[in-house]
């Protein structure tokens, strides 16, 4: 077929970082999409056989015994020798079902989420992934939907938001109301820092008895996946949180969703300017992401019918 003509960007043209991906998406993005089977089953099974996120994406009893010596996976030369106590406060057994679930949604919190509608039917699936505790309700619900059944908390937001739970608590639990009694994933063992706040979280919550259900990232898995990842060429300090969830969800359901990932200033179709998050405009810290980069993987894996990419309004 004829290569597909570029037209010279316009002076008026507000997109400036983001052409040459709209470009992209243009050509990936036009073809209606269809799961292809084959090459799901292949990206499944090369990481679950890497990472195994089915049974070690979170801490347990089972995997994590008393005495373990669990390496920090943002610090390699910290390490935390696993106590009676600490133990206690791991998960029984892994929380996901044994049977491969249907269809997961994963929402990252892009910009383009804003007034797309899509909240009914991110809310359709039957798991539904957010990142680091979004706002839901209050008018976003129409475009991002409420329902959630994991939802990670980045300790810099309950630093920040929450002044590190050092004071009251209480605004913290309210909070988490509206992510009723779904399970909060906690990178607690990735940095050193991270480990005293993650432990105050879960003990507020259990202190309040919110219906909420504290889980940690396994820091293991996380190492697993960023070698995976680099694996497959995505050369970067860090794996942004959508990223993580993403490749979890292909290892637990037979159908990934994407929704609010694009992480450009401007929308791929009609170009308006966006908002980094659909809540507010704070920009992502690129010297640890690349989310450009990452995003040129899922884009991949939408075109080869691994998994769905959500790019339009609903
Ligand atoms: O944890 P992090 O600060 O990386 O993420 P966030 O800003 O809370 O957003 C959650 C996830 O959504 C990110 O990790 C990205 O994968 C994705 N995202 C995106 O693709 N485009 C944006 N404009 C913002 C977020």
């Amino acid at each position: 077929s004829p290569p597909v003509k570029k037209s010279a960007p316009q002076s008026s043209d507000p997109c400036k970082n983001c052409r040459e991906v709209i470009d992209k998406v243009k050509e990936r993005y036009s073809q209606p999409w269809k799961k292809q089977e084959d090459n799901y089953q292949k990206f499944r099974s090369q990481l679950n056989g890497k990472c195994n996120g089915f049974d070690k994406a979170i801490i347990t009893q089972a995997n994590t015994p008393v005495g373990k010596e669990l390496r920090f996976n943002g610090e390699k030369k910290r390490i935390l020798k696993v106590t009676p106590e600490i133990f206690s406060i791991f998960a029984k057994e892994h929380p996901f079902s044994n049977k491969t679930l249907n269809t997961c949604a994963v929402v990252g919190n892009g910009g383009i989420l804003t007034n797309s509608s899509c909240g009914n039917i991110i809310d359709s699936a039957q798991f539904i992934i957010r990142c680091n505790l979004p706002p839901l309700g209050n008018g976003y619900e129409k475009h991002v939907g409420i329902k959630t059944d994991l939802v990670t908390a980045n300790p810099s937001i309950l630093v920040e938001k929450y002044g590190a739970l050092n004071g009251r608590r209480r605004p913290f639990v309210e909070g988490l109301r509206t992510y009723g009694n779904s399970l909060l994933l906690l990178p607690a063992f990735s940095y050193g820092h991270n480990t005293p706040v993650s432990l105050r979280a879960v003990f507020t919550i259990e202190d309040f008895k919110s219906s909420i259900r504290p889980v940690f990232f396994n820091p293991e898995y996380l190492q697993n996946l960023s070698i995976f990842w680099r694996s497959q060429g995505l050369k970067e300090a860090r794996l942004s949180t959508g990223i993580i969830m993403a490749s979890l969800a292909l290892e637990l359901c037979a159908n990934v969703n994407l929704y609010g990932f694009w992480p450009f200033s401007n929308h791929p179709h009609s170009h308006h300017a966006l908002t980094n998050h659909y809540y507010d405009d704070r920009k992502p810290k690129t010297k640890f992401h690349t989310m450009p980069a990452e995003f040129d993987f899922l884009l991949q894996l939408h075109s080869q019918g691994v998994l769905r990419l959500h790019l339009g309004d609903c």
